[in-house]
């Protein structure tokens, strides 16, 4: 085996390598800036410091447009720090929540994943990388500020120049490297069978498959992302779900056809569509590029808002056999989701957290033991058996409660309406918008909100009045570390339960992107549009915060 050296090459810092909700992403171009990518793979081998000696990382993406690239540096940059193995999915593939399990299951120090999660790819799209840490989960405030504080002063990177990458990740097995007299490894692995095992740990696979050839018919849709060989190995030959009939998009694509890889109804539309036009389908479900987002649908395309699908599988987990043997803990949802999971969380007894936006915020909870299930209102749904949202652990949550309730989607919401009432929500995008305009506009709403007199205000808007109650920025204490995180979102809490959420969006790559939220609580009239019982409200949240004025825009770009 022929002796490798690692040399230090001169860098020069640059001054935008913040990684945002989750992980750091930019347009491809930035990232094929001369020394860009090596210097933040460098910046967070820096952060981990001595824990990088003789450790084991997993690195993995969803197969979009600059992976092979990226992990090509990887594997050269962590050969020069000693790193002892990488786990490589093979061709680079492993899914966001694989990740999570592959670094629970084999104990190592962290993961890379290569994503840009639901954003577009291609070459002139977006790339990703995020560091996770030991637990799995997505790395926390204060290593990901680390790793930025670290990316604006490094001086240099080290690299292995003459380690061949090139064909070394598209066959499983094991390669070793002599490296300035190191034994480094490259593990490469079928990026699909470890998930595949928690699954079945999870479920109870021998009921979902009954259901699947009832026929309870599925279509499940990959948008050419990461879960297309997930789906094919799960619902198609662990479930005996049709090729043909029940999975579409599965062909993993670098740029996902050209399209947004997000499951809701905006750029999941080929979905709905066809679950609309085909009454036979019983349940659609797509999942995003990189795997931990879902959308559920039932017959006739009835849309499941994240927000309610968390609150019904809170309410069902007794039929899952994870939950029956690991017992439930405590429930939590990020702040701008609906708080239909709140009053589940309060009639079963259990513990409940609000936390800011980002899944990085349910782990602690969950090695606390205090966290069984999550979910958030960007359409993540999750649980601890890994650190991640899970998209293909939700679909099968679902269908193992329908399989147990016997009754349809829109049944079982119906039920769950009628027990609890509906928490109507909508979102309304202003993607891209000109950074200025954006944060002008939130510092003149906050500033209105926090003043005195704010409190009491009336607002009326179509014949219908509110009251504030509450108008403040969110801060977040976690109760575990006690770490604060602030400027989470504003909000505006009305005196009867209805919400409005204003926050710029931390996962774009440029532009600001301006979210509202507006979460009603009702009832009855559980059959209304969404839309017309939130008009109100929503007029009430452009006219309060002058997002016209301020943005120029005078529509949104994307409505969940
Ligand atoms: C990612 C994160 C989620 C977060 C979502 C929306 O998917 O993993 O935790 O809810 O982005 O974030 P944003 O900052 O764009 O609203
Ligand atoms: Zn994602």
């Amino acid at each position: 085996m022929a002796e490798l050296k690692s040399i230090s090459v001169p860098t020069t810092p640059f001054d935008d390598q913040k990684p945002g909700t989750s992980g750091l992403r930019k347009k491809v171009k930035v990232f094929q800036q001369n020394h860009y990518t090596e210097n933040f793979v460098q910046s967070i081998f820096n952060a981990l410091g001595c824990k990088v000696k003789n450790s084991v990382i997993v690195v993995g993406g969803d197969g979009r447009y600059y992976l092979k690239e990226a992990i090509s540096h990887i594997i050269k940059i962590a050969a020069a720090n000693q790193v002892s193995k990488l786990i490589i999915g093979q061709n680079g593939i492993i899914s966001t929540p694989a990740v999570s399990s592959l670094i629970r299951s084999n104990k190592t120090t962290g993961g890379i994943v290569l994503t840009a999660s639901h954003n577009p790819g291609g070459i002139n799209n977006d790339f990703g990388i995020k560091y996770n840490c030991e637990n799995g989960g997505p790395a926390p405030d204060n290593v990901t500020n680390e790793i930025f504080e670290l990316s604006k002063k490094i001086k240099e990177f080290k690299y292995v120049p003459d380690l061949k990458t090139c064909g070394l990740i598209e066959t499983i097995g094991v390669t070793t490297f002599k490296v300035d007299g190191r034994d480094f490894v490259v593990e490469v692995i079928d990026s699909v069978e470890n998930y595949v095992n928690l699954m079945k740990d999870i479920f109870d696979f021998g009921k979902i498959k009954k259901l699947v050839n009832q026929p309870f018919n599925i279509l499940i849709d990959s948008m050419h992302g990461v879960t297309g060989r997930y789906v094919e190995r799960i619902f198609v030959e662990e479930l005996g779900a049709d090729v043909n009939k029940n999975v579409t998009h599965t062909e993993t694509l670098e740029d996902f056809g050209g399209e947004h890889p997000d499951p809701n109804l905006t750029y999941a539309k080929s979905l709905v569509d066809k679950v609309k036009a085909d009454t036979s389908y019983d349940l659609g479900a797509a999942f995003d590029g990189d795997g931990d987002r879902n959308m559920i649908l039932g017959k006739n395309a009835f849309f499941v808002t994240p927000s309610d699908s968390l609150a019904v599988i809170a309410n069902n987990l007794e039929c899952i056999p994870y939950f029956k043997k690991n017992g439930v803990k405590g429930f939590a949802r990020s702040m701008p989701t609906a708080g239909a999971v709140d009053r589940v969380a309060q009639k079963l007894g259990k513990e409940f957290f609000e936390t800011p936006t980002g899944w990085k915020y349910f782990g602690n909870l969950m090695d606390a033991e205090r966290l069984s299930l999550c979910g958030e209102e960007s359409f993540g749904t999750g649980s601890d058996h890994i650190r991640e949202k899970d998209g293909i652990w939700a679909v099968l949550a679902w269908l193992q409660i329908i399989e147990h309730k016997n009754m349809s989607v829109e049944e079982i919401l119906n039920e769950h309406w009628c027990q609890y009432g509906r928490n109507f929500f909508t979102r309304y995008d202003y993607e891209e918008c000109e950074g200025k305009g954006a944060n002008d506009m939130m510092a003149t709403l906050e500033s209105m909100l926090t003043s005195s007199g704010f409190v009491g205000r009336e607002f009326s808007s179509l014949g219908k009045t509110y009251k504030v109650k509450v108008g403040d920025n969110f801060s977040y204490v976690d109760p575990i570390d006690k770490s604060v995180a602030k400027n989470q979102g504003l909000r505006v809490l009305f005196e009867d339960g209805s919400r409005l959420v204003f926050r710029l969006s931390g996962t774009g790559s440029s532009g600001a992107t301006v979210r509202l939220y507006v979460d009603s609580y009702e009832q009855s009239n559980f059959k209304n549009d969404a839309q017309d019982i939130l008009k109100p409200l929503v007029n009430i949240a452009l006219e309060m915060s002058q997002l016209q004025k301020f943005t120029g825009r005078d529509a949104p770009t994307v409505i969940t």
